[in-house]
């Protein structure tokens, strides 16, 4: 594997899943990573992704480098072609190659820009690290998807052990407009297991069908949750009106009332949260949501043990 960006760079999801399980029993039970160093490099705020792939790098021995390119490094350019007598001051082609001379993987969080959706879609900066970098690349959250948190996620789902489990994925108010990486990952890494997936949302925050596509989608919040063992929660912006909030009716928080149409139904969160706006204190506590972020460490480790063995 010499690049995890999405679903589809993953050979065997289930048994990733597996190895991922094994190495939170016994985090130390391989020191592949020794004289090897991982960069990670961060356009966007983490708390997480940096702290858990950190740890899942040192877990396997590996030296970690990271850079918070945001705030320390200089300005970069995405651009191929661009005359650069702007801002910008690097051309990412360049600073993907002299990272590449610095480390062994390369991890990056690039989050969507919400300018232009085809940029976004087209993963402009995940496309060109790929493109210039010289070592295999591990996407931290980038425009479209999020796939390390998505491994996490079904890691957390099968820790639990039910068969063909009903999950809820259900859209969330928040005063940002956020992203939809998380929620399109989860459903393309979801479609891979046997759960029966309802997806529910307010009119306006329909997905990209390459994500939502044959999957049960309804505007009923509460027919979603019906007899559900998982409640996945996130909120989006709208995909069609790009990055923008279209007034939505009803109240989308997901409350304790609502969990009770569910199946003793386990809420689901990536965090950070609002709490009382996204859901409620009572649904949040006594969630497994700590249990997902704690899965981050053995669920990247399982990534990084995958590349360091294949390249
Ligand atoms: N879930 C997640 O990726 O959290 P951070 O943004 O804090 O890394």
């Amino acid at each position: 594997m010499n690049k995890f960006t999405q679903v589809s760079d993953v050979e065997d999801v289930s048994a990733l899943i597996k190895e991922a399980i094994q190495l939170k029993a016994d985090p130390f039970l391989s020191d592949i990573g020794s004289q090897k160093t991982l960069a990670m490099i961060f356009l966007n705020p983490s708390l997480r992704t940096r702290m858990s792939t950190q740890r899942a790098g040192q877990n396997l021995g590996m030296n970690t480098i990271v850079m918070n390119m945001d705030k320390d490094g200089w300005a970069l350019e995405f651009e191929d072609g661009a005359i650069m007598d702007g801002n910008t001051v690097e051309h990412i082609k360049d600073a993907a190659q002299v990272i590449s001379q610095y480390c062994d993987v390369l991890a990056i969080r690039s989050f969507a820009r919400f300018e232009d959706r085809e940029e976004d879609y087209n993963e402009q900066v995940l496309s060109q690290l790929i493109t210039h970098a010289s070592v295999p690349i591990v996407s931290m959250e980038s425009a479209t998807r999020h796939p390390l948190q998505s491994l996490a996620d079904l890691v957390t789902i099968a820790e639990i052990g039910i068969k063909k489990p009903k999950i809820a994925v259900t859209w969330a108010p928040h005063p940002k407009p956020l992203p939809h990486a998380v929620v399109n990952s989860f459903l393309e890494w979801i479609k891979t297991t046997d759960a029966d997936v309802t997806l529910t949302h307010p009119e306006g925050y329909e997905l990209d069908e390459e994500f939502s596509g044959g999957l049960n989608v309804t505007y009923d919040q509460k027919e979603a949750l019906e007899d559900a063992d998982f409640v996945y929660t996130k909120s989006w912006a709208s995909y069609t009106q790009y990055g923008k909030r279209p007034p939505v009716e009803g109240n989308w928080t997901v409350t304790a009332d609502k969990m009770k149409l569910t199946k003793n139904g386990r809420f689901m969160h990536c965090l950070p949260i609002r709490r009382n706006v996204v859901a409620e204190d009572a649904v949040i506590d006594g969630s497994i949501v700590y249990e997902q972020a704690k899965n981050r460490i053995c669920s990247c480790q399982a990534v990084l043990k995958k590349m360091l063995e294949t390249n």
